[in-house]
């Protein structure tokens, strides 16, 4: 089996990159991804080396490639995360967002409906296509789309044409939804790691709006699980909503991060939470998200491994050892690295 997986060198599809190439000998895993500011070489330094897997360089956007691409290699799978996946990035930025979130899905889909013995199309998505909760419910596969960020509305839009290519082409595919994960190799404009990041160089913790908003928390590992589970045991045309039933507002997310910062750096109990700016709301801030994975656990036996607490010391105790990650990532340095290093196609 030939599984192409997109975006392996970013936060998410590193996790999934390892996982697949150290499961299984048998799988030939290749790793296309752009190397955008998000896509990092360092998040797969300890597999990079095994003979099941080839890193390529290259541009979901350009159809050329991509056809030329599948025609070399004739993939029998494939599992799409490459992504524009920033919510405040797409509202400066939405065409962005369109090109590669759309356009970019649509292209690997075109190139997969023409593939001989093509077996799968596996599209990893978010429960932000969903929209926002009130303090009520939970989303589940059923939930009517209603995105309102640029970002996900170009993710509900490459589910749409996902699910569109299963019925018109019959295309096999299948479509997961995730909530919000955090873990090692997170890039520091999200939420936690941007505020690890900050705590240990004592900046300010900038909180949008009350930080009342509220998301479901799932530990990235667990996320890669899901995916392995959904890939190998899923009906086609499927779907699947992945989470962590671990529900929390975001002040109370960066309350517990000081407190675990606090003895982490040896500082005064209640010394990082001085660091906490509330700053301006981010336009259309989705009040809250909550995912019912009821039926990825029944169906297929997944469940999340990790309580919150554990999984957000265990993420501070790799960032805290991984200064040079996070010192190149911050200095924007891995980028000129990979330049050297690579050939653009
Ligand atoms: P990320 O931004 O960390 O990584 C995205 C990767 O895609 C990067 O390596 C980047 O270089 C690559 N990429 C971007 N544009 C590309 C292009 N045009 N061609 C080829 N590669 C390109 O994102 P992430 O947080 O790891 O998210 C991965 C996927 O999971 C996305 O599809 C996202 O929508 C989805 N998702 C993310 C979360 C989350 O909490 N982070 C939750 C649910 C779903
Ligand atoms: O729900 C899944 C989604 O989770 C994924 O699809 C996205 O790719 C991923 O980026 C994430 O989106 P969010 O917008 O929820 O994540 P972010 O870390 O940007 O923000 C989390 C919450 O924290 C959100 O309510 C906004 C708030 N926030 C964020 C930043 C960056 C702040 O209060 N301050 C900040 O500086």
């Amino acid at each position: 089996m030939k599984i192409l997986i997109t975006g392996g060198a970013g936060f998410i599809g590193s996790h999934v990159v390892r996982l697949f190439v150290n499961k299984y000998s048998n799988y030939q895993i290749y790793n296309l991804d752009k190397l955008t500011y998000a896509g990092n070489l360092a998040n797969l330094t300890d597999i990079e080396g095994k003979p099941n897997y080839t890193f390529i360089k290259g541009d979901i956007v350009d159809a050329d490639f991509i056809n030329k691409l599948f025609a070399e290699h004739k993939f029998n799978a494939v599992i799409h995360l490459a992504a524009e996946s920033h919510v405040d990035r797409s509202i400066s930025n939405p065409l962005e967002f369109v090109y590669t979130n759309v356009i970019g899905t649509v292209n690997l889909l075109n190139a997969a409906k023409t593939t001989p013995d093509f077996k799968l199309f596996y599209h990893v998505s978010t429960d932000e296509v969903y929209g926002s909760l009130g303090d009520t419910g939970m989303f589940t596969e059923t939930t009517a789309y209603d995105p309102h960020s640029p970002y996900s509305a170009s993710k509900a839009s490459s589910d749409h044409f996902v699910r569109a290519y299963h019925d018109t082409y019959k295309l096999p595919v299948v479509i997961s939804n995730c909530s919000n994960n955090y873990g090692p190799y997170h890039f520091p404009e999200k939420l936690i790691p941007l505020c690890i990041n900050n705590i240990k160089n004592n900046k300010p913790l900038p909180i949008y709006g009350k930080g009342e908003n509220v998301r479901d928390w799932l530990f990235v590992e667990d996320h890669a699980r899901a995916i392995d589970v959904i890939f190998h045991k899923a009906k086609h045309g499927s779907t699947y909503n992945i989470g962590g039933h671990n529900e929390w507002t975001n002040i109370a997310v960066i309350r517990l991060l000081c407190r675990i910062m606090d003895k982490k750096l040896n500082r005064a109990a209640g010394a990082n939470e001085k660091l906490i700016t509330f700053v301006k709301d981010r336009a259309g801030h989705d009040l809250r998200y909550a995912i019912d994975s009821t039926k990825l656990q029944n169906d297929l036996g997944w469940k999340p491994s990790l309580q919150f607490e554990e999984g957000l010391e265990k993420t501070v105790d790799w960032y805290l050892a991984n200064d040079e990650w996070l010192d190149n990532v911050t200095s924007g340095s891995y980028q000129k690295y990979y330049e050297s290093q690579y050939v653009k196609r």
